[in-house]
């Protein structure tokens, strides 16, 4: 399997491209199965969560065709007819965003058969959440041998309800503004998640044809309609990965613009990075985040649902903090096993104590390079941003976790100055900058 080989201590200073949101498109990829006409979707990131979904949408009769357009992949998707209504276990356990063509196959064929997800490297996960909304909109729901197999009604339509969530959850807001947009009736989510993604999803289905209010807000109405139409619709930038450089820009002292890059997306990010000592400042094409002279300072941070801090970004500030003057306090709010990154961050000489949900980072002078490895993708980027920063040479296996979700991360850092490279098992460098 390859490898990620780093030497670490040079400053990045340059431009980098921001792809589409990866957590943006999938949900969007799956509310193409809401209508039989065409959805073209543009700015979408190459990575292997995409690919899998272009996998599972076939297997229920999709056709997927890519171009290159001028804003990155374009990925036409078009359903004529629901061949298949199952999610089996072999693409659901590689990758969990697939139970989102739950409610998109419930609401457009009347049945699905979808694997449970099960847990996972970061928590439990339930999405008993995702199921009790469904029950809601008047689909049976039954749990089989591993698998949800739902069903609607006689007449074959779900219908609109009011839907209170106990807690915030942006799938189960996703795959149920998705089913209720071809309910028959008005659909209420409240206490509904309000991510950038959840409003790029409402924005597709609005385009689309649904009629979709207060997203981007906890309360979200949407008033079902019989039938959706195709569209062209541009995948929203990639808030964690906008994130996740500025931080890189930070940790080595360097200067980064992050091309395509809007504020708005993370303002409790760049708030907190600013803490640190970094500036960061608007250009006409994105955001230029340079980090602090000298050491950061160490700055409190608990992850919350947007807008507050993302737990998508809580292992990328925690590899930050290591260097930090002074100490830092991470707290983990969203899952109960996302410090999976401590021990490795331990091993290039970080100094960490994990109490329960909140982890005391204390500062050290300078990390070294190791060979570490990580269960998921935002501790896998963690590990190459210590790497960045480190003295000597950082070796990070189990890439495949960063395939998932970073396009072109080598190819992206080197372009400005870090030395990085993709090593395969036998230590041959690869050509291609992955
Ligand atoms: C989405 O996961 C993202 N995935 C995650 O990104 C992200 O970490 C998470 O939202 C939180 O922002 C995608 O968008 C594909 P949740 P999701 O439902 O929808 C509990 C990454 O690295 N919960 O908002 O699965 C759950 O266990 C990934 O890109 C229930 O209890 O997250 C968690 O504690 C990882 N029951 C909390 O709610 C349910 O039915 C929030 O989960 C559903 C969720």
């Amino acid at each position: 399997m390859d490898k990620v080989r780093i030497r670490g201590g040079n400053r990045l200073v340059g431009k980098i491209p921001v792809s589409g949101a990866k957590n943006a498109a999938l949900p969007l990829m799956a509310a193409s199965l809401l209508t039989s006409a065409p959805l073209t979707l543009m700015n979408v990131p190459a990575l292997a969560d995409i690919e899998s979904m272009c996998s599972l949408l076939t297997g229920l009769g999709t056709t997927v065709g890519d171009q290159n357009g001028a804003m990155g992949t374009e990925l036409v998707l078009q359903n004529l007819n629901i061949t298949n209504t199952e999610a089996p276990y072999d693409v659901v356990r590689k990758m969990r965003a697939s139970v989102l063509v739950l409610g998109p196959l419930l609401a457009r064929a009347g049945r699905a058969r979808v694997s449970l997800p099960g847990g996972c490297a970061i928590g439990n996960r339930p999405v008993d959440l995702h199921l009790k909304g469904l029950q809601e909109l008047g689909a049976t729901v039954e749990l089989t041998r591993g698998y949800i197999e739902a069903h609607t009604g006689p007449g074959g339509r779900l219908r609109g309800a009011k839907i209170a969530f106990p807690t915030v959850s942006v799938g189960a807001t996703e795959n149920l503004m998705m089913a209720a947009s071809l309910a028959d009736g008005e659909t209420v989510l409240i206490n509904a998640a309000r991510e950038p993604e959840i409003v790029d999803l409402a924005d597709c289905l609005i385009a689309m044809g649904a009629r979709i209010e207060g997203h981007g807000t906890d309360t979200i109405h949407i008033w079902g309609r019989e039938a959706l139409c195709g569209a062209r619709y541009q995948v929203v930038p990639d808030r964690i990965e906008i994130g996740t450089y500025a931080i890189a820009a930070c940790i080595t002292g360097g200067e980064l613009e992050l091309v395509g890059a809007r504020a708005g997306l993370l303002e409790t990010v760049f708030d907190t990075l600013s803490e640190t000592g970094a500036s960061i400042s608007e250009t006409g094409s994105g955001i230029k985040v340079s980090g602090p002279e000298g050491r950061p300072r160490g700055v409190d941070v608990m992850t919350e649902p947007y807008p507050g801090f993302p737990t998508d970004l809580q292992a990328q500030m925690m590899a930050y903090m290591t260097r930090a003057e002074g100490a830092s306090m991470i707290t983990e709010s969203i899952f109960e096993n996302r410090f999976m990154h401590v021990p490795e961050l331990s091993r290039m000489g970080a100094n960490i104590t994990v109490h329960q949900a909140s982890a005391l980072v204390r500062g050290v002078e300078h990390l070294t390079g190791a060979p570490v490895m990580a269960t998921d993708l935002r501790a896998s980027v963690s590990l190459v941003l210590a790497g960045l920063a480190a003295v000597g040479e950082t070796n990070i296996n189990r890439i495949y976790h960063l395939d998932r979700g970073y396009e072109r991360l080598v190819g992206k850092l080197r372009d400005c100055g870090a030395i990085i490279e993709r090593v395969a098992e036998n230590g041959s460098a690869r050509n291609q900058v992955a």
